[in-house]
C-alpha cells in the first residue's frame, strides 16, 4: 500500500458530467477527489463554487478537497462546511493577518485544514503555523490555471517544510504533476500529490493515478 495521497483535480474534468468523472475517478484509485475554486480576484480565472460541492458530494465516497483560491476565504469556509467539504485549504497570501483566526475557524468546523503557499512565498513564512494545520499545500505553479508546467524551485521548499513539521503533517503539490514530477516532490518529502491534466489527458486513467502512487 502506498502512502501516497492522491487527489485528482476536477478542473481539468468534464464540467457537464461531473457525477460520472468523479466516479470514475474513485473507481480507478483516487484517494481525494480535489476542487479548486479560484474568485476572479485573488487568481485571474473563476471557476466553481459550493454548489458545485454540494453537488457531487453524494456521489463522492472519498473526501472532498477543497482548495480555496479566494480572497476572504473566511467568509466562505462556512458555505464550504455544509456543501460537504472534508479539507479546506486557503492561501496564506489570502488570509493577510488573520492566519491564526482562519485556521482556528477551520478547525472548529471539525474538517481537515491546510495551508497554501503560492510559488513566490517563502516557506519560512508559515513555519509558526505549522503545529496548527493538518495539511501544507504547497503551490508549484503559479495558481489560476491547469496544464502549467512544474516549477522546481518551488518543489525545493519541500524538505525545509518537512524537517520543521511535526510527523503526521501532509505536504501536498499541485500544479504541473506528473510521475516524473511526483516522484521528485515525494522524494522531497511530500506525501499528497494533486494532478489535473496528467490525469484527464491519459489514455488509462487507472495506471496514471498508479503512477503517482510510486
Ligand atoms: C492550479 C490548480 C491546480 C490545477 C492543477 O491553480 O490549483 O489544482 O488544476 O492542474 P495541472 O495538474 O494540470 O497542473
Ligand atoms: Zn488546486
Amino acid at each position: 500500500m502506498s502512502n501516497i495521497i492522491v487527489s485528482p483535480s476536477i478542473l481539468s474534468a468534464d464540467f457537464a458530467n461531473l457525477e460520472h468523472e468523479v466516479k470514475e475517478l474513485q473507481k480507478y484509485g483516487a484517494d481525494w477527489i480535489h476542487v479548486d475554486v479560484m474568485d476572479g480576484h485573488f487568481v485571474p480565472n473563476i471557476t466553481i463554487g459550493a454548489p458545485v460541492v454540494k453537488a457531487i458530494k453524494p456521489h463522492c465516497e472519498i473526501p472532498l478537497d477543497v482548495h480555496l483560491m479566494i480572497e476572504n476565504p473566511q467568509n466562505y469556509i462556512d458555505d464550504f462546511v455544509k456543501a460537504g467539504a472534508n479539507i479546506i485549504t486557503v492561501h496564506y497570501e489570502a488570509t493577510k493577518d488573520m492566519t491564526e483566526d482562519v485556521i482556528s475557524h477551520i478547525k472548529s468546523q471539525d474538517v481537515l485544514v491546510g495551508l497554501s503557499i503560492k510559488p513566490k512565498t517563502q516557506p519560512q513564512e508559515i513555519l509558526k503555523y505549522l503545529l496548527m494545520v493538518d495539511m501544507v499545500l504547497v503551490m508549484t505553479v503559479e495558481p489560476g490555471f491547469g496544464g502549467q508546467s512544474f516549477m522546481q524551485d518551488c518543489a525545493d521548499k519541500i524538505p525545509i517544510i518537512r524537517q520543521n513539521a511535526p510527523e503526521n503533517l501532509i505536504i501536498q503539490v499541485d500544479g504541473g504533476i506528473n510521475k516524473d514530477t511526483g516522484k521528485i516532490c515525494t522524494q522531497l518529502g511530500a506525501n499528497s500529490l494533486v494532478a489535473g491534466s496528467y490525469i484527464f489527458n491519459s489514455t488509462d486513467m487507472e495506471e496514471a493515478i498508479k503512477s503517482l502512487k510510486g
